[in-house]
């Protein structure tokens, strides 16, 4: 079959699949679930197989779903989202129980559900500088079909804490989560520390909530994003990084 958002190449034994929707940094919409779930049929069953490569063409390899199309669900009916996330789910299980073993070749980022895309792979190979998210919670929807297939890559303790905290993951390391954290200090044991932001202030609850919102006000010239949370997500933030000695 030819796809028009996959691109296949097979080199001897090994099978190179690799997304191809450049413009859209490789985010996933129904058509793209469908194809994917065509190739993964077609080559299970292939004995002559004996790797998959994964991986995404340009800067990125996924940015997960595309928002396009996740606008146009909130249109559809129970049944219609039902069957979208079902279709979703199967592609991603089928991925998962293919017999020969899949390697993900990640560059740039890994978000949503291109990090679940990375989580069906038996081994992932990430570029120095790629970032693994789930940053569905800064849209304010938790990752639903990828879950089970995150849970089992990352476990249970690693899941819970990414699924909440999204996007901080994506530049800081906190505690057994070593896959990110390239950008920005390690906060593993953050409350042990007296000052934040380089020194500049004293780490209290009030000064960190004050840096999650506006780093630049703390420390002008800071290379950390603004965040500004409900205030009830900020207040568990911080008290969350406080518990971290
Ligand atoms: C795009 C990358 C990026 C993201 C996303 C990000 N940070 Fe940061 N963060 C940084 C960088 C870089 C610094 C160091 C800034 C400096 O001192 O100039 C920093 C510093 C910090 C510090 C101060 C640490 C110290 O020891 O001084 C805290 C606390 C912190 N970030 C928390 C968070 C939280 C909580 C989130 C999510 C709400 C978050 N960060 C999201 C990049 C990021």
């Amino acid at each position: 079959m030819a796809y028009n958002y996959l691109t296949t190449r097979r080199d001897g034994a090994v099978e190179y699949l690799t997304l191809n929707r450049p413009e859209v940094r490789n985010a996933f919409n129904a058509e793209m679930i469908a194809e994917l779930a065509d190739w993964a049929a077609a080559t299970g069953g292939e004995r002559d197989v004996r790797a998959v490569v994964v991986g995404g063409v340009g800067k990125t390899f996924s940015a997960g779903a595309d928002v396009t199309w996740m606008a146009k669900t909130i249109r559809y009916t129970e049944e219609q989202n039902l069957a979208d996330a079902t279709a979703t789910s199967r592609m991603f299980a089928a991925i998962d129980q293919l017999r020969m073993p899949v390697i993900g070749r990640v560059q740039g980022a890994a978000l949503g559900g291109g990090a679940g895309l990375a989580a069906v792979c038996d081994i992932v190979v990430a570029e120095e500088g790629a970032v693994f998210g789930f940053t569905e919670v800064k849209l304010g929807i938790l990752p639903a079909v990828i879950s089970p297939f995150a849970l089992a890559k990352i476990g249970r303790s690693a899941a819970r804490e990414l699924f909440l905290t999204g996007s901080c993951m994506l530049c800081h390391a906190v505690q057994g989560t070593s896959a990110q954290g390239r950008r920005g200090p390690d906060l593993t044991h953050f409350a042990s520390r007296a000052h934040i932001g380089a020194g500049s202030v004293a780490n209290t609850p009030e000064a960190l909530a004050r840096w999650i919102e506006d780093p630049q006000k703390l420390k002008p010239g800071a290379n950390m994003p603004s965040h500004f949370l409900p205030p009830a997500d900020l207040a568990a933030l911080v008290a969350y990084l406080e518990t971290l000695t």
